[in-house]
C-alpha cells in the first residue's frame, strides 16, 4: 500500500507542495482546505497530470478530516500569508488559531503521523502544534531552514558561477531577520567559501538571504513565497517517507541541545521515517553563538506574548 501524505491549507505552498509530492508517485495525497471546492478543484486538475507526468499516485481534495484518517505525514500549511503592513501580532494570534484547530483534527484522525508546520511565524507555530497535538517533538517538525540555506546557496551559487549542488552551507536560528547564516560551515567543492569571496561582499549576500522573504513578498506584493518553500516541505518529506536519513536543517523542539530549553528553532537534524532522528551538534565559533542566542532570544519573544495570550484567553 502507498504511504499517504496530508496538505493542509490548499493555497500556494500547499498546492505546490501537494503538486511536488504527487509528481513522485511515492504516495497518496489529500488536500485540505476551509474554502470549498478549492481543495477539490486543484486536486482534481493535479489527478487529470497524472497521465502525462507519469503518476499512479491518487490525490483528492476536501473539506474534512475523515478523508485523512492514517496518514504517515501532515503538512500544515495552512494560515494567512505575510502581507506588507501587518503587524506581527495580529498575524501571530491569527495562526496560532488556525494552527490549533487544524492540529487537533490531524492529531485526532492521524495518531500516528509526523506533523511539518510551514505556516508563520514558524518557530512560534511549532510551539503552537506541540501543544495542541500532545506528540512528542520527533514528530513535529518545521520547515524553515532548508529555504533559508537554499536562498543562501542560490545567492553564492549566482556569486561565483558554480553550480548550486556543489555549495553546502546551513542556516540556522529562527526563521526571520534574525536567522543565523554559518559562514564557517560554508563551503564549495569543499574550499572555505571565505576564501573565495571578499568579507564585505559576503556580508551583503548574508543580509539578502536574512531579507529573501521580503524580497519576494515586495516583488509580489499579493502574497509570500511558495515556489522554494514548496521544495523544501517535499525535501523533508521525500526524507521521511524514503527514510533517506538526510542531514537536514530543520525547526526542532531543543531540550539543552544548542544551549537551549524548550524552544523551537532550526538546527541540523537527521530525518527519517521515525521523524527527528538525531539532532547534529556543530561547533559554533563565538561570534555565531552570540547570533544564535539573539535568534533564540527573538523567538521566545512570540513563545511569551502567544502563552500571554492564552491565558488571557
Ligand atoms: N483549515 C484549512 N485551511 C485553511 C484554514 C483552516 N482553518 N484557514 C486558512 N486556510 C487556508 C486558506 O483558505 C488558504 O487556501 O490556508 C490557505 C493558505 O494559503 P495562501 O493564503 O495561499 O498562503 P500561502 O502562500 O500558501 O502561505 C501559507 O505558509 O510560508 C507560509 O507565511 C506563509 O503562513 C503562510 C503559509
Amino acid at each position: 500500500m502507498r504511504k499517504k501524505v496530508t496538505i493542509v491549507g490548499a493555497g500556494q505552498v500547499g498546492a505546490t507542495a501537494a503538486q511536488r509530492i504527487y509528481e513522485r508517485g511515492y504516495a497518496d495525497v489529500v488536500l485540505v482546505d476551509i474554502v470549498e471546492g478549492l481543495p477539490q478543484g486543484k486536486a482534481l486538475d493535479m489527478l487529470e497530470s497524472g497521465p502525462v507526468v507519469g503518476s499512479d499516485a491518487n490525490i483528492i481534495g476536501t473539506n474534512s478530516y475523515e478523508e485523512t484518517a492514517g496518514s504517515d505525514v501532515v503538512v500544515i500549511t495552512s494560515g494567512i500569508a505575510r502581507r506588507p503592513g501587518m503587524s506581527r501580532d495580529d498575524l501571530l494570534f491569527t495562526n496560532m488559531g488556525i494552527i490549533e484547530g487544524v492540529t487537533k483534527q490531524v492529531a485526532r484522525h492521524s495518531p500516528a503521523s509526523i506533523i511539518i508546520v510551514v505556516t508563520n511565524p514558524l518557530d512560534a507555530m511549532c510551539h503552537a502544534a506541540l501543544d495542541a497535538s500532545g506528540f512528542p517533538r520527533e514528530r513535529i517538525i518545521g520547515q524553515a531552514g532548508i529555504l533559508d540555506t537554499a536562498r543562501f546557496r542560490t545567492f553564492l551559487s549566482q556569486e561565483l558561477h558554480v553550480s548550486v549542488r556543489d555549495i553546502s552551507t546551513y542556516v540556522l536560528g529562527g526563521h526571520g531577520d534574525t536567522m543565523v547564516p554559518l559562514v564557517g560551515y560554508t563551503t564549495v567543492g569543499g574550499v572555505p567559501v571565505s576564501n573565495l569571496i571578499p568579507k564585505a561582499r559576503l556580508d551583503q549576500i548574508v543580509q539578502r538571504t536574512r531579507d529573501g522573504g521580503g524580497e519576494i513578498v515586495n516583488l509580489l506584493k499579493t502574497g509570500s513565497a511558495y515556489y522554494a518553500p514548496s521544495a523544501g516541505v517535499t525535501e523533508m518529506v521525500d526524507s521521511i517517507i524514503l527514510d533517506q536519513k538526510r542531514i537536514l536543517p530543520c525547526t526542532v523542539l531543543l531540550k539543552g541541545e544548542y544551549g537551549q530549553n524548550n524552544l523551537f528553532i532550526g538546527v541540523p537534524v537527521k530525518l527519517g521515517a521515525k521523524g527527528l532522528e538525531e539532532i547534529i551538534q556543530l561547533k559554533l565559533s563565538a561570534e555565531e553563538e552570540a547570533m544564535l542566542k539573539k535568534s533564540a532570544g527573538a523567538v521566545q519573544e512570540l513563545v511569551d506574548v502567544m502563552k500571554k495570550k492564552k491565558a488571557s484567553g
